[in-house]
């Protein structure tokens, strides 16, 4: 799912519902500039690329991954909705996950405002809003 004509700011809070599938092996969380300049890749693998109930964030620039971050905590259940929240500064993106903990990943962009919003993997958008 792509977010269309919306944009994502520092400041803003993007609440996402989501509904992994019941086989889901990994879904993931895009916000950036476009497909190939990504300041926040989310990407809860719950058995995907060798990783088991892991949550990998990484960015992407000019089309390269760079370095992965991983948390154990993993607040994921397959077929079972949830929410989470994201929101960012110039420097961080914090992420409040299901379970209340929060995780942040460093904004590598340095950006302040993203229009690139996508949704991968094996899951069902339920809703989101900005604000
Ligand atoms: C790769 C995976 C990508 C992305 C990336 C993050 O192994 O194929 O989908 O998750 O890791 O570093």
């Amino acid at each position: 799912m792509k977010v269309k004509d919306m944009s994502f700011k520092m400041g803003h809070e993007f609440k996402i519902r989501i509904k992994p599938k019941d086989d889901c092996a990994t879904f993931a969380v895009n916000i950036g500039h476009d497909s190939d300049n990504i300041a926040l890749h989310f990407n809860p693998r719950f058995d995907s690329c060798g990783d088991t109930n892991t949550i990998v964030c990484n960015s992407m620039s000019g089309g390269s991954w760079q370095d992965e971050h991983r948390e154990f905590n993993f607040p994921f259940s397959q077929g079972e909705e949830c929410k989470f929240y994201i929101n960012f500064n110039d420097s961080e993106f914090y992420i409040k996950l299901p379970d209340g903990c929060m995780m942040n990943f460093p904004n590598r962009l340095g950006d302040v405002k993203y229009q690139h919003i996508e949704v991968t993997g094996d899951a069902k958008v339920i809703g989101f809003k900005i604000k």
